[in-house]
């Protein structure tokens, strides 16, 4: 169902009147299209904390974003330079005239203590506001040093700023921290925040790990070339857009669904140039018949089918809590023991399962499928360095938020423009969005982002 609301506040007297009536007023998210692949702008590096030892200016460089430096020379890509919080004002203003910033990415890594973190004050105060609609602002971080309670108080104060700054920066812009020790290891991270296509992903927190950069070389528009992926629950929905998704980066995916859905399932499948297989994920042999079907293995495997059957606790049946637990979280532990065991799963290969805020936050009326969410966060963070030890595997998450989907059409309209409204974007995500999160997450050069669950909400207020 079309979100009217951002349809009216994109018009002139829409935002008047919103704004009159001190309405939220969502701005218009700019999506990745083949068109424009790209942010349009350029891209500011600043430090704080001082230098951090990251050699992050190659990396930002291929994002193909000119510095503000060069920006103001030249629209054609170019190097990335580096600007210390404390000269940032000044440079910025002379670098890029009107026009600012379409990124900005603050390297705090080096913040140690209290005096140093005045720096990210000097470094984002001057510029923030001149950050381009639908920018993306990225702070980098180092992990938490246990020997060192100054440096873990300092780099944790960053979450605290980023998820605030995410609250008030408005215009479909978006904040996020990532903590890293690598550049290079951060590379498709740091592309996918610093493009269109995290869009919906906001006020989130990254642990990028050291090792399991791309071996070779990597082909960054087809990077799944030659790689199976398998989605399951793909027939329509979140789970179609993430086949769509997938075999744009150029996969062979193997659509999944229901018997009763094995129309839609065949029709998505041929128009991606997949195959399809349907098949309830619920049964036993739900793994040794996957494996069966794809002998040579796969790369890529996506747990998306999930269902809900809210009721209150003290209203619910048995039958509903067992259904939506055997769907969304013992299937998925169940094919995933069933795929590693037979060695199904390439090395290198990528399990991304869908969990859901509902499951982060908790919320009334899905205690069923609260619990069954929460169950796939703990299942990836606690498979996540065993399964990329064992198998060189990495498994991750992604934590929808509202998402305009059938399932969220359905939902009484009060309650769906709570859903929509009650985000730092103001509006509902798209299945794309998720589709292009779990796209990075099956990328080959994440290798190193491994046990994380990442939000896809907007940075939604529930359990935020
Ligand atoms: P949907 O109901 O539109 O699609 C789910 C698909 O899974 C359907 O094609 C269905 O036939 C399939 N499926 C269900 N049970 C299955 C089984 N036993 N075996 C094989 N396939 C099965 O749902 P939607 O909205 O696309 O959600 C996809 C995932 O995202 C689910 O895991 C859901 O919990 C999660 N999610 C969705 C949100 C939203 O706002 N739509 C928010 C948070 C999480």
């Amino acid at each position: 169902m079309a979100d009217r609301y951002l349809s009216f506040t994109a018009t002139a007297p829409g935002r008047f009147l919103t704004a009159r009536l001190g309405l939220p007023q969502p701005a218009a998210l700019s999506r990745w299209t083949a068109e424009r692949p790209s942010l349009d702008g350029h891209l500011l590096h600043l430090t704080a904390g001082g230098p951090s030892g990251l050699d992050l200016a190659p990396v930002l460089a291929r994002t193909g974003l000119p510095t503000a430096t060069e920006a103001a020379r030249s629209t054609t890509r170019s190097t990335t330079g580096s600007t210390t919080g404390s000269t940032t004002g000044s440079t910025t203003g002379a670098a890029t005239g009107s026009t600012g910033p379409a990124a900005v990415v603050l390297d705090a890594t080096g913040v140690r203590d209290v005096d140093a973190l005045t720096e990210v004050h000097a470094a984002l105060h001057p510029v923030v506001r001149s950050v381009a609609a639908s920018g993306r602002v990225v702070v980098l971080g180092a992990p938490l040093d246990a020997r060192d309670h100054h440096q873990a108080a300092v780099q944790q104060a960053l979450e605290g700023f980023v998820r605030s700054l995410g609250k008030e920066i408005g215009r479909g812009r978006t904040v996020n921290l990532v903590r890293l020790t690598d550049a290079s290891a951060a590379e498709s991270t740091l592309r996918f925040l610093l493009s269109p296509r995290s869009a919906y992903v906001s006020g989130q927190v990254i642990g990028v790990g050291a090792a399991g950069g791309p071996d070779g070389p990597v082909d960054w528009d087809l990077p799944l070339a030659g790689r199976t992926a398998l989605v399951t629950g793909a027939a329509r929905g979140i789970g179609e857009a993430v086949a769509e998704t997938l075999a744009r980066y150029g996969a062979h995916v193997v659509v999944l669904d229901v018997p009763q859905a094995a129309e839609d399932a065949h029709r998505v499948a041929a128009r991606l140039g997949g195959s399809a297989l349907t098949l309830d994920i619920t049964a036993a042999d739900a793994g040794e018949r996957i494996a069966a079907e794809l002998p040579e293995g796969l790369d890529v495997l996506i747990h998306n089918a999930g269902i809900t059957r809210d009721r209150r606790l003290v209203n619910m049946p048995a039958e509903r809590w067992s259904s939506v637990l055997d769907v969304n979280l013992a299937s998925v532990l169940r094919t995933t023991d069933a795929l590693l065991a037979k060695g199904a799963l390439r090395t290198g290969g990528r399990i991304v399962a869908t969990a859901s805020i509902a499951g982060l936050a908790g919320n009334a009326g899905q205690t069923n499928y609260g619990a069954s969410k929460a169950g796939v966060a703990g299942l990836v963070r606690s498979l996540a360095p065993r399964a990329l030890a064992e198998h060189g595997v990495t498994v991750n998450a992604v934590a929808p938020g509202f998402i305009e989907t059938r399932m969220t059409a359905a939902v009484p309209l009060f309650i769906r423009e709570a859903g929509r409204r009650m985000n730092s974007l103001a509006q509902g995500g798209l299945p794309v969005d998720v589709a292009e999160t779990t796209a990075w997450l099956a990328h080959p050069a994440s290798g190193s982002v491994n046990g994380q669950v990442v939000r896809v909400c907007g940075q939604s207020l529930l359990g935020a």
